[in-house]
């Protein structure tokens, strides 16, 4: 088994886990803790406990990349934390979320867009999760929240998932989709990943949050533009354009068009949402 968590508890390595990304076939665990494909003899490389399955990375994809790789991402915190003590407090408020997942001990998790692993405290000790990420600084700042938990950690895109079909009991991504790629492929990837029955949750602001702002209820639209300029100016034109990218993207019709028993509700005084639904077959 390529060891690629730091943290593996014994017992539970898992080396049917892995798919190439190139080819599509099964890949096995390989020397130095690599990933190879037999089939086309792709080898992923794992560094400093994380798996490589890709380098190259394009479009609004790289421009997350960039964003969570450099240093300006903690700012966002701030617009987290306050969205959470207007709707009462971080548990409360997490929990809109977490709830839906499955109950249970030992289950398997695939967190798409893990992040710097904020959620991962939040999850049962026993269960065993794969979290995956475009950014290196992200997963980096991920380690220390990962000490003594069966995580593997793995660099690479929710559109192009590195793992076999059925393999997990759930998956949880929260705070990326809108801004994906390509958001229905990413659930597609979601929902083969993950086995028959088990639940996806999904979960961001809505997509259209830019329009949400105050004054263009009172006629002022400029207004509104003025003010979200301010907010969002020190991220870049190109930052900008990813947000806006995807403004009109209808979740709940993804949702309806790749899972079962789908559902789509706003959280959080409306400027999130969460999106739970079920794995046909
Ligand atoms: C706002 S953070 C959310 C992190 C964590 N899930 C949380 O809730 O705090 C968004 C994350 O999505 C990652 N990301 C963006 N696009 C991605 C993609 N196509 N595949 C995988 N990760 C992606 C970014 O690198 C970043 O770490
Ligand atoms: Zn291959």
């Amino acid at each position: 088994m390529a060891s690629v968590t730091t943290t593996s508890k014994s017992g539970t390595a898992r080396e049917d886990l892995w798919r190439c990304v190139r080819c599509g076939s099964d890949a096995n665990p390989g020397a130095d803790d690599s990933v190879v494909c037999g089939a086309c003899g792709a080898v992923y490389p794992t560094r400093d406990g994380v798996l490589v399955v890709r380098d190259e990375i394009t479009g609004n994809n790289e421009v997350a990349r960039k964003f969570y790789d450099g240093p300006t991402w903690p700012k966002f915190r701030f617009w987290e934390w306050l969205t959470f003590i207007t709707n009462g407090g971080e548990r409360r408020s997490r929990n809109k979320v977490l709830k839906h997942l499955p109950k249970g001990e030992n289950l398997n998790l695939l967190d798409v867009a893990v992040g710097d692993g904020v959620y991962l405290p939040w999850l049962p000790q026993s269960w065993s999760v794969v979290g995956i990420d475009v950014s290196r600084v992200q997963l980096e700042s991920c380690k220390p929240r990962i000490q003594g938990r069966d995580v593997r950690l793995v660099h690479g895109e929710a559109e192009d998932l590195p793992f076999r079909d059925g393999t997990f009991d759930a998956c949880l991504s929260i705070g990326a989709f809108n801004y994906f790629n390509d958001p229905e492929k990413s659930l597609r990837e979601m929902a083969r990943t993950v086995k028959p029955g088990g639940t996806i949750v999904i979960s961001d602001e809505v997509p259209n949050l830019t329009d949400r702002a105050v004054f263009h209820k009172i006629g002022l639209a400029s207004l509104d533009r003025w003010l979200i300029h301010q907010v969002t100016k020190h991220l870049g034109d190109e930052f900008n354009a990813m947000v806006e990218r995807y403004k009109n993207l209808d979740i709940a019709a993804i949702g309806k068009r790749v899972l079962d028993d789908c559902e789509y509700r706003k959280i959080w005084q409306g400027v999130g949402y969460v999106l739970v639904g079920k794995v046909p077959g």
